[in-house]
């Protein structure tokens, strides 16, 4: 979850007074938490979309992995899933079956029992997960965790939306859609697992809202401010190749007028870095922030990138330098 018209729409709500909720809709973190006992919460997270790929396996695949992605966000790990599905009444059962078995596949690879869904019919394919997954009370990693003096670790090289566009525009070369779509397959499981092996602080997954809506989130949240170090972000191959070439999704726009005024961006960062910051992502990485002394730990255990820093808050929300 993330701001956005449900977001809006979640604001006006009366809040529920109950101290199990650990995390409601109030933080836009990427799942709720609700305390069961001493020793364990439930996290708890929901997301489908549009076919972003044309084969209908990978599709599944993804969108699978998306939707855990916001529990290992949490730290947590998922156990259960039920799908969520919008198909034309008259669509082909073939490509049904095989965006199912997508799904079903990378759930078992990620050890989450699927335990049933509902579908609808749609015009439109919508597909995807209502995930759970389970974190100790006291171990969930938040938006708001992150601490100044923290380092940034990014779990995932940026560019799924530029490469998709140009895909649509018939501008990608086939290694970068090879590479986009192995980055949106796989899990982001290890990486929780990696940062409950170190004292990790705050976590976020970045999707929609790119690198910059998602730590920007991350920063208000916490009360801090990210220093980015524009040359340290790890693009995808063909990413930057993508936006030089003029691939640049609506979103990615949407995303950067969003975040404009928390921003301060120095004179000598380029513009291709900060079009890469903006890109929405399709089952991103993870930004974790993390003690200077767990990052060696964190990065042996899982692959990333030290993208910058936490530091006390600043005027803006994110300075990129
Ligand atoms: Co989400
Ligand atoms: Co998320």
């Amino acid at each position: 979850m993330a701001p956005g018209v449900l977001a809006q729409a979640l604001a006006a709500l009366p809040r529920t007074a109950n101290s199990n909720v650990l995390l409601g809709f109030e933080t836009s973190d990427d799942a709720g938490v609700y305390k069961l006992s001493e020793e364990c919460a439930l996290v708890q997270t929901v997301d489908f979309f549009t076919p972003i790929v044309d084969d209908p396996y990978t599709f599944g695949a993804i969108a699978a992995a998306n939707s855990l992605s916001d529990v290992y966000a949490m730290g947590g790990v998922a156990i259960s899933a039920l799908s969520i599905l919008c198909y034309p009444g008259e669509g082909d059962m073939e490509v049904l079956r095989e965006i199912l078995r997508g799904g079903a596949e990378k759930m078992i690879e990620a050890g989450c029992a699927l335990l049933g869904g509902h579908s609808v019919a749609d015009e439109e394919i919508k597909f995807g997960y209502a995930v759970t997954g389970t974190v100790h009370p006291e171990r969930y990693r938040a938006n708001a965790h992150a601490k100044a003096g923290d380092v940034l670790v990014l779990t995932k090289p940026l560019g799924t939306g530029v490469i998709s566009t140009a895909l649509k525009r018939g501008q990608a070369e086939e290694a970068w859609v090879a590479a986009a779509t192995e980055s949106m397959l796989r899990l982001n499981r290890e990486a929780a697992v990696a940062m409950q092996a170190v004292e990790a602080h705050g976590c976020t997954d970045i999707t929609g809202f790119g690198m910059l809506g998602h730590g920007r989130e991350m920063a208000l949240a916490s009360g801090v401010t990210l220093k980015i170090e524009a040359k340290l972000i790890p693009a995808l191959p063909g990413a930057r190749e993508a936006i030089a070439a003029g691939a640049i999704p609506g979103g990615l726009k949407r995303n950067r007028s969003f975040v404009a005024e928390d921003l301060r961006v120095e004179a000598e960062v380029e513009e291709a870095d900060l079009a890469l910051l903006c890109d929405p992502q399709t089952s991103g990485g993870l930004l974790v922030s993390l003690p200077e002394g767990e990052a060696a730990e964190f990065l042996q255990r899982t692959t990333g990138w030290r993208i910058g820093r936490v530091t006390a808050k600043g005027e803006k929300a994110i300075w990129i330098r």
